[in-house]
């Protein structure tokens, strides 16, 4: 199976980093296909509201030309798309909302005249998230949004991973949570 990681943390080796980190050797342990793309680090505009995107039922059709086309490839490319971002006011990070932004009229032609198809249905997305609040105060509202998200675009959504931050000058990441990400990656890896 192929898993795109779309990394939506600022900070190489941060929190969500290292939850991903053990999560990623699992898959890969257990010979899957995984690749990371850290979105601070790509071109990737907001969406303009232009709706070009509709004229295209078979392919990206953005008229924005920089690197969303190569997330539109790799999401197309793959079975699982997880979805790995610290909370930022209680939604995900600026590059990972502009990306959804971008797929979510990209990848679904339902927004011109006549509706069209969605070109990613079926395929699986699960969350890594990080938060200072207490999970459910922290996630709750990000993971409620990716659940509609994933209903309107045909998406097969299958769980989030939700670790705790208690402050920039306590350690992160533990023993129990470098298993939890491992056992997060067997979880996913028994719904092939
Ligand atoms: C600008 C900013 C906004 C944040 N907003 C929230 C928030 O709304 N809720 C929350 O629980 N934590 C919030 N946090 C805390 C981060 O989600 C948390 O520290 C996370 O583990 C950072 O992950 P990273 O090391 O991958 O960047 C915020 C942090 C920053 C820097």
């Amino acid at each position: 199976m192929k898993y795109l990681i779309l990394m939506g943390s600022p900070r190489k080796n941060g929190n969500t980093h290292e939850l991903v980190k053990p999560f990623m050797e699992e898959l890969k342990t257990n010979n899957n296909q995984c690749e990371i793309l850290w979105l601070y680090d790509m071109n990737i505009k907001p969406c303009l509201a232009c709706r070009v995107c509709q004229n295209y039922w078979t392919s990206f059709g953005c008229a924005i030309k920089d690197e969303a086309q190569i997330v539109f490839d790799k999401i197309l490319e793959s079975h699982v798309i997880i979805l790995a971002t610290p909370i930022y006011s209680w939604y995900c990070t600026p590059p990972m909302k502009s990306m959804m932004d971008r797929m979510v009229y990209g990848m679904n032609k339902y927004y011109g005249d006549e509706k069209g198809p969605s070109l990613w249905a079926g395929k699986k997305v699960a969350l890594i998230t990080t938060c200072g609040y207490r999970p459910e105060k922290g996630s709750d509202l990000f993971e409620e949004g990716i659940k509609r998200y994933c209903k309107h675009s045909q998406l097969n959504y299958i769980g989030m991973l939700v670790e705790r931050h208690l402050g920039y000058n306590t350690e992160f990441i533990t023993e129990e949570k470098i298993n939890n990400a491992r056992l997060f990656a067997r979880e996913l890896m028994m719904l092939q």
